[in-house]
């Protein structure tokens, strides 16, 4: 699939800017903060409805505005498909396919897909786990647009069984509120059980891609691996997760999973009565990236850890490619070959080339190799024009 065509309207600091992307490569050059990473940012939203940059929607919004409209014309490989997105202040904000609103905005995961590469995907390496459960749960969603419905599900359990949790230790635990709680257990392993299976067996699919796409960037002898570090292991409540030992999940049977997860929520049932929150479950999972025997973060440099962080994305891509019903993913590279060397700027563009559809930026276009043969825009104030 490729985007043939967008709109923006008062799209962060674009007023009104229309661009007819091409398959293949598209640069797009500007000077820094222009809105290059801007328009990036809009596909992006209308592939996952989430943003690399924020948590909500609103800084989305023109700063004098009250709603903003992304449109994009989807290519598929027998028709085009047209996203009308609006986004609104104040009013829920609303979804049009092809011109009939659908009611939920949820479901218009799955009709563009696309793998974005930006510079704060460092974070996936270095930083906290929930860095690392978003990256593996949004690229399961891409895979199938039907487990953001289980992710929702478990999330909402997770808050009402909280909820429980915390009153029973502030009025004292008694019978009903006891059986209640049961209840949302069962709820909890049902849909956590499922996700935890889902990120494991997608773990599994992405490993060689990941070993590739790394030797290609990082050309060293170190190879890469992701272990699940989880919750539902071990016999004791850790406090502190990230410094706890390591045990790594590694069956992917989903009963006995969940048989797993109803001894451990067993295990931790009291300390959940005491903290008034849910101790264990794929909220709490950790995703542990390995180069060689170390892990990643705390071990490797910053170069690694940033040529890790696009590996994860490339693999990601490619990935896609060859296993999702929806054809290629939308590569998206933001602001990346500045940071590397010829060598590998040129390795790099070999490996995106042959995508159906790659949008790259740059704030100087001789930084990207013209082996890419880009069609280039030009990104200035806010407005793209093509060069
Ligand atoms: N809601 C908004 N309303 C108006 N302007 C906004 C809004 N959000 C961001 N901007 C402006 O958009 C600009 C940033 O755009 P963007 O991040 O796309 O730049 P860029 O071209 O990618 O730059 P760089 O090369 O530094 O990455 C900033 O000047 C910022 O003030
Ligand atoms: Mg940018």
């Amino acid at each position: 699939m490729f985007v043939k065509h967008l709109t923006l309207i008062d799209f962060r600091n674009h007023k009104n800017t229309e661009i007819e992307f091409q398959p293949g490569v598209n640069l797009l050059v500007g000077p820094n903060g222009h809105g290059k990473t801007n328009v990036i940012e809009a596909i992006e939203y209308v592939s996952t409805l989430n943003s690399h940059r924020v948590a909500s929607y609103q800084p989305l919004i023109h700063k004098a505005a009250n709603s903003a409209i992304i449109r994009a014309k989807v290519s598929h490989e027998t028709r085009d498909v047209l996203v009308d997105l609006e986004l609104h202040r104040d009013n829920q904000n609303q979804v049009r396919i092809n011109q009939p609103p659908i009611p939920r905005l949820r479901d218009l995961l799955g009709t563009l897909n696309s793998v974005v590469f930006a510079p704060e995907d460092i974070d996936i390496v270095k930083r906290d786990p929930s860095n690392r459960r978003k990256f593996i749960d949004q690229l399961l969603i891409q895979f199938s647009p039907r487990l953001s419905g289980v992710i929702s599900d478990y999330e909402r359990v997770l808050k009402q069984r909280n909820t429980l949790l915390k009153t029973a230790r502030s009025t004292g635990a008694k019978g009903s509120s006891l059986s209640t709680l049961d209840a949302w257990d069962e709820s909890l392993v049902k849909f956590g059980s499922e996700i935890v299976v889902e990120r494991l067996l997608l773990l599994d699919r992405i490993k060689p891609y990941l070993s590739d796409a790394y030797q290609a960037i990082a050309v060293t002898n170190n190879e890469p691996n992701i272990l699940m570090k989880s919750s539902l292991l071990g016999s004791v409540v850790v406090d502190d997760f990230e410094e706890a030992e390591l045990e790594y999940l590694e069956l992917t049977d989903v009963d006995r999973i969940a048989e797993l997860y109803r001894g451990k929520l067993a295990i931790v049932r009291s300390k959940e009565m005491e903290r008034g929150i849910t101790l264990i479950g794929p909220h709490r999972d950790d995703l542990v990236l390995l180069l060689g025997d170390l892990p990643a973060k705390g071990y490797a440099s910053h170069g690694e850890s940033w040529s890790y962080a696009l590996a994860l994305r490339l693999a990601s891509a490619r990935l896609l490619r060859d296993e999702s019903k929806t054809g290629d993913p939308i590569v998206i590279l933001d602001d990346v070959f500045a940071e590397l060397d010829a060598g590998r700027r040129d390795r790099l563009a070999s490996l995106v080339a042959d995508n159906e559809q790659v949008i790259i930026t740059a704030a100087v276009s001789e930084d990207v190799p013209t082996s890419l043969k880009a069609t280039v825009f030009e990104v200035s104030e806010g407005s793209v024009t093509r060069v």
